[in-house]
């Protein structure tokens, strides 16, 4: 599904992108140009972006890897 219709990137391109390092919606419009002509996408690319944030693997006070399903977050309801 396109997330910019403007420059027709589906939601499959900009996760690849932010999984490839993206951090911002300035960097995914460097990378492949969306969000960069109306604007109207800007909002679902920061979700895709926090979404991301909230699900990458991060090493707890324990030292173990975890991983925090977004169905967990109030951010996903
Ligand atoms: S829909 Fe993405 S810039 Fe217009």
């Amino acid at each position: 599904m396109y997330v910019c219709v403007c420059k027709a990137v589906s939601d499959k391109e900009l996760r690849q992108i932010i999984e490839g390092g993206a951090r911002s919606a300035a960097e995914v419009e460097r990378s492949c140009g969306a969000g960069g002509d109306c604007g109207s996408c800007v909002g679902e690319i920061e979700e895709l972006l926090a979404i991301h944030q909230l699900t990458r693997p991060a090493i707890s006070a324990c030292g173990r890897h975890h991983r925090v399903a977004a169905a967990e977050l109030s951010l996903a309801a």
